[in-house]
């Protein structure tokens, strides 16, 4: 019995620390320490984006070492993986958002915020044009801001190949945004199916979702729709079973070309089981509001052209260069022959330049675009100024130290000699922050049906997984890097 009530009372009291350890969280988080305002005669490091890159190096960035301003017309970061789950609802997007003030009101010095975008860069004069594009002022309000230093962490549009009709007609799924724009489209299409006196050739167009990309992102949407149409549409409305289809269009001979070729092998025999169409070999030429035209490739190499009518079109075929940064890159001639992103070395510095870095989608380092690279780079880049910080003030001691030497009297300057050997000492340790190296963790897609693939890296060897087990590690993997203590908090703030 004394066994029993140790081990009860050992319970009730790890239960009630583990109770005040949360409660000392949520009140460390909701009432951080005050700010200080950073010293003025610091550097100014101006961080263009709040995605995955940005938002990385913010986190981990001493901001009482420079005067840090933040310039992104997105006032959240956004956890992109689960965004595929809101365009059915089976996520709510607030809780994949965290807001940009709440990130930054936990930094020890203060950091400046503009929700504005970056409308220019001007190297030669160190200036970034913004614009207010916020709707409460009819005249959107412009001003430029100055930078010692500037990280452009602005991430790539959607791309579209110039293809006709695209622009006009399809949903994206990049931002918050396009996934509440899917979801009211997919329940427009349904409903209007249901209309009253609709021709069955109608019913069947506006039933038919199609997506263009096989590439991770329309892959993982795919699946998330055709979970939608079996768990909660089918109940709904059963009068849809037979007319309700999901096509995944791709140019390609194969889905999910970054995946083992196992992986893919099972992704297309999964979809082929849940009933999704997968059309590879099938290049999408032009659009129009209710049907798409692609051109297939047949197994004698021979082409056919097909007219494809759809109710919903989402376009996911990967990412282009934003226009701020084709203009950057314009200004410099070491860019100039560059076309998907700003060429960096191997400390992400922008070829060509000497105080601009680049971090995350916008950057061209030899490395998929994807939220591991950019954290890993927006990571590196704090460690990075981190150092260089240090540095500088190391330095200007030592320049210190030697004007001391040269007037002291004899017996200080042995004393100053030997502060100044232990400042070189600490200074050459500081100065070898080694060049960026990714670390791939592995490759991790859902495909419906509560199944995901997964080429995870191990020791020097790869795992290629695939099926339920799978699903519950990437659920379990993003679900609690979303679900990090601040994002708890997101759940319960107000609008962003
Ligand atoms: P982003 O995260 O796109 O951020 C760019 C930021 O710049 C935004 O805040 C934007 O508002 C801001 N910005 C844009 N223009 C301007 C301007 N002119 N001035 C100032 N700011 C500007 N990767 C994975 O590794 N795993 C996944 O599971 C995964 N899932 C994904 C699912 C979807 C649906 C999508 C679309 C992408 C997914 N990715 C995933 C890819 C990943 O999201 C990107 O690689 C990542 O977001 C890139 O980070 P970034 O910081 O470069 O850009
Ligand atoms: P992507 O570039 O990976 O794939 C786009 C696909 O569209 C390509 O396979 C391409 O052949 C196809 N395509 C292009 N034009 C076409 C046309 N006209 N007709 C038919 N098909 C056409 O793009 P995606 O999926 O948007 O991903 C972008 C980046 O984000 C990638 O680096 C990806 O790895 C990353 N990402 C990662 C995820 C994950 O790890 N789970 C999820 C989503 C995105």
């Amino acid at each position: 019995r004394g066994v029993f009530k140790t081990i009860w009372r050992i319970t009730q009291i790890t239960f009630l620390g583990g109770v005040a350890y949360l409660a000392y969280t949520v009140y460390d988080l909701k009432n951080p320490p005050d700010q200080f305002e950073p010293d003025p005669s610091k550097k100014t490091l101006v961080v263009l984006g709040s995605g995955w890159g940005a938002i990385s190096l913010l986190k981990k960035l001493d901001t009482e070492n420079y005067n840090v301003i933040v310039v992104s017309p997105r006032n959240f970061f956004l956890f992109t993986p689960l965004l595929p789950s809101c365009t059915t609802g089976y996520i709510e997007h607030r809780s994949i958002m965290e807001p940009i003030r709440n990130i930054l009101r936990h930094k020890k010095a203060a950091v400046k915020y503009y929700e504005a975008e970056a409308t220019k860069i001007d190297y030669a004069n160190k200036k970034v044009i913004i614009r207010d594009d916020s709707e409460v002022k009819s005249d959107r309000m412009e001003t430029e801001v100055d930078f010692d230093m500037l990280v452009v962490g602005v991430g790539a549009e959607n791309a579209t190949f110039g293809i006709p009709g695209v622009r006009e007609n399809s949903c994206f799924l990049k931002e918050v945004g396009d996934a509440q724009k899917i979801r009211k489209k997919i329940m427009d299409c349904v409903e209007t199916a249901m209309f009253k006196g609709q021709s069955e050739e109608e019913v069947k167009r506006l039933l038919h979702m199609v997506v263009v990309g096989g590439g991770p992102t329309g892959v993982e949407f795919a699946g998330e729709l055709q979970d939608f149409f079996q768990e909660d549409l089918l109940k709904w409305m059963p009068q849809i079973k037979d007319h309700f289809r999901v096509t995944l269009v791709e140019a390609l001979p194969n889905v999910l070309p970054m995946f083992s070729k196992q992986l893919i092998d099972y992704t297309e025999s999964s979809f082929k089981e849940e009933h999704i169409d997968i059309r590879t070999k099938t290049m999408v030429k032009n659009v129009t509001d209710t049907t798409i035209e692609a051109a297939i490739t047949l197994p004698d190499g021979s082409k056919k052209t097909e007219i494809i009518p759809y109710g919903l079109l989402v376009w996911a075929t990967g990412n282009a260069v934003r226009p701020i940064v084709k203009d950057l890159m314009g200004q410099i001639p070491a860019q100039k022959d560059e076309r998907r992103g700003l060429k960096v070395n191997e400390y992400l510095v922008v070829k060509g330049t000497e105080n601009v870095w680049a971090v995350g989608d916008c950057a061209i380092a030899n490395y998929a675009p994807t939220a591991q690279v950019a954290a890993q780079e927006g990571a590196f880049l704090a460690r990075l100024f981190n150092t260089m910080a240090k540095t500088d003030e190391i330095e200007k001691d030592l320049v210190d130290l030697s004007d001391r030497q040269a007037t002291a009297k004899a017996d200080e300057r042995n004393e100053i000699l030997n502060l100044i050997t232990e400042r070189q000492k600490q200074l050459r340790r500081i100065k070898q922050v080694g060049p960026f190296q990714y670390t791939h963790q592995g490759s991790l897609a859902y495909i419906g049906a509560e199944k995901a693939v997964a080429d995870v890296s191990w020791f020097s060897g790869n795992i290629a997984s695939g099926g339920t087990m799978t699903y519950l590690f990437w659920k379990s993997a993003y679900l609690s890097m979303c679900f990090s203590s601040k994002s708890l908090l997101v759940l319960c703030s107000p609008i962003y």
